[in-house]
């Protein structure tokens, strides 16, 4: 390391989870092409996001981190968008007020396309074909000609990217995220939960909070912050083509960022030190996510860290953890003491997700709902006892009623997954489910709370 960075010096290191493209040159011509589009987000966005968990790596935050494994082209629909984010408004509010801290808000959203596979190829029957590598590179369709990669799918995620975040940028500024509205939301999921006795406090709450503010003249007519948010977006930078041609230098500082989203992260797959995924990463001032999981040693951590992060910019760098239910209390303690006592500035975040996968009698992968949540309160129970801050959570998630997870409130069973099953890659929690974990996740940061001063419940439910 150490070396002269630039937006192609990855392309010099070993790399892994490549497509093999056909044509090579068809490929060049649509990076060119890409490369001189309009940027999807601007510098100066990432900076402001970078500021937001800076104060998260300071304990004053959480970050709300979700969306699909792996967005698709056929599901690029406005009603999709608009589900999923009025979920994740929801998960937003009853988090702030549980924290009574800022909720940073990035989706795994408009620009999520790429997956990184257990392996190169798929077998049925006699047939053995590339895996699906997310539509940004080939179809889902178990036939040669969808498999194949297909250069011109770049250009189509691009296009979507831009459609989805313009979308999302309207709802974030332009009135959808009225915090009335969300909560009136929330009441509703409230009522219809066969769990509803177990949220019915905390939403009372809430109520109760935005009563008084409004008495108070704060309401979302008087009060901006009321009635629009910030929402960044983020995925994983695994097509490393892709993300050099929207690749661009910010006019304002000199300095190079990822313009593909707001975050970007790097996948548990693909963080070895010296290849080619962490070599793009550390030349990009975007704040960066890093998947922990297993393998990861606190000394290799620290290799990372020092890489990616060498002045300890606060903000900089999210750890995503994603261990496994039962794995968290002997791989968590080791990384967050040595980072504590290397006096590194990091979020800690909990994907409770991937190390959670089963695969069910009936052949669905699937993940179950009280595993999920055991991870997430075990990521809880070893910050408090390390006295660190758990500052965020990462999630597969959509806005549907899908049935993808087993369990929640409403028991979904092995046998029901088939009946909405639509993920194109790993099982996300459809919207009960993840407004179900927020709210029992929000038991968890009531409790870590005390201890600490308590703030006015209006100001944190304004997010002030
Ligand atoms: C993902 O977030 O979809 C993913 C593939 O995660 P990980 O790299 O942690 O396995
Ligand atoms: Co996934």
């Amino acid at each position: 390391m150490g070396q002269t960075w630039s937006p192609n010096s990855w392309r010099s290191k070993p790399i892994e989870q490549v497509p093999e493209y056909p044509d090579q040159a068809a490929l060049d011509a649509v990076e060119d092409r890409i490369a001189s589009y309009p940027p999807l987000v601007f510098a100066g966005e990432a900076r402001r996001l970078k500021d937001s968990l800076a104060k998260v790596a300071a304990g004053d935050g959480f970050l709300l981190q979700g969306g699909d494994c792996a967005e698709s082209f056929s599901e690029h629909h406005p009603d999709n968008i608009r589900d999923f984010f009025r979920v994740f408004l929801q998960m937003a509010v009853v988090l702030t007020y549980a924290a009574s801290q800022p909720v940073v808000k990035v989706g795994r959203i408009a620009g999520q396309f790429a997956k990184p596979r257990s392996a190169p190829t798929e077998k049925s029957g006699e047939l053995e074909l590339p895996s699906y590598r997310g539509d940004i590179i080939n179809g889902i369709d178990f036939n040669e000609a969808d498999r194949e990669p297909d250069p011109q799918r770049l250009d189509m995620a691009y296009r979507q990217s831009a459609a989805t975040l313009n979308l999302l940028r309207a709802f974030a500024q332009g009135g959808y995220a009225n915090l009335d509205h969300v909560h009136q939301w929330t009441l509703g999921f409230v009522k219809d939960s066969p769990q509803s006795d177990r949220y019915r406090d905390a939403a009372a709450h809430i109520t109760e909070a935005l009563a008084f503010m409004r008495a108070c003249g704060v309401t979302p007519d008087t009060a901006p912050a009321l009635r629009q948010t910030d929402f960044f977006t983020s995925h994983e930078a695994l097509l490393l083509g892709y993300e050099q041609a929207l690749t661009r230098v910010d006019s304002t500082t000199g300095d190079w960022y990822a313009t593909s989203g707001h975050m970007i992260w790097v996948g548990d797959r693909t963080r070895q030190p010296d290849h080619a995924h962490i070599e793009y990463a550390r030349g990009v001032h975007n704040p960066i996510g890093l998947k922990c999981g297993p393998s990861l040693t606190p000394d290799g951590l620290m290799e990372l860290i020092d890489i990616l992060n060498p002045r300890d910019e606060a903000g900089r760098l999210t750890l995503i953890c994603r261990f496994g239910a039962d794995k968290v209390f002997d791989f968590l303690p080791p990384l967050v003491r040595r980072v504590k006592q290397e006096g590194r500035s990091v979020v800690w975040s909990c994907d409770p997700m991937h190390g959670n996968t089963i695969k069910a009698a009936t052949g669905f992968k699937t993940r179950p709902f009280d595993r999920i949540l055991k991870e997430v309160e075990a990521f809880f129970a070893v910050h408090n006892a390390e006295g660190t801050h758990p500052g965020g959570i990462h999630v597969e998630m959509t806005g549907k009623n899908v049935t993808e997870c087993t369990g929640g409130a409403r028991a979904i069973s092995e046998n029901d997954l088939s009946d909405r099953y639509h993920t194109h890659c790993d099982p996300r929690l459809n919207a009960d489910q993840a407004l179900e974990l927020i709210f029992l996740i929000a038991e968890n940061l009531k409790k870590s709370r005390q201890g600490r001063e308590t703030v006015p419940v209006a100001s944190a439910v304004a997010g002030f």
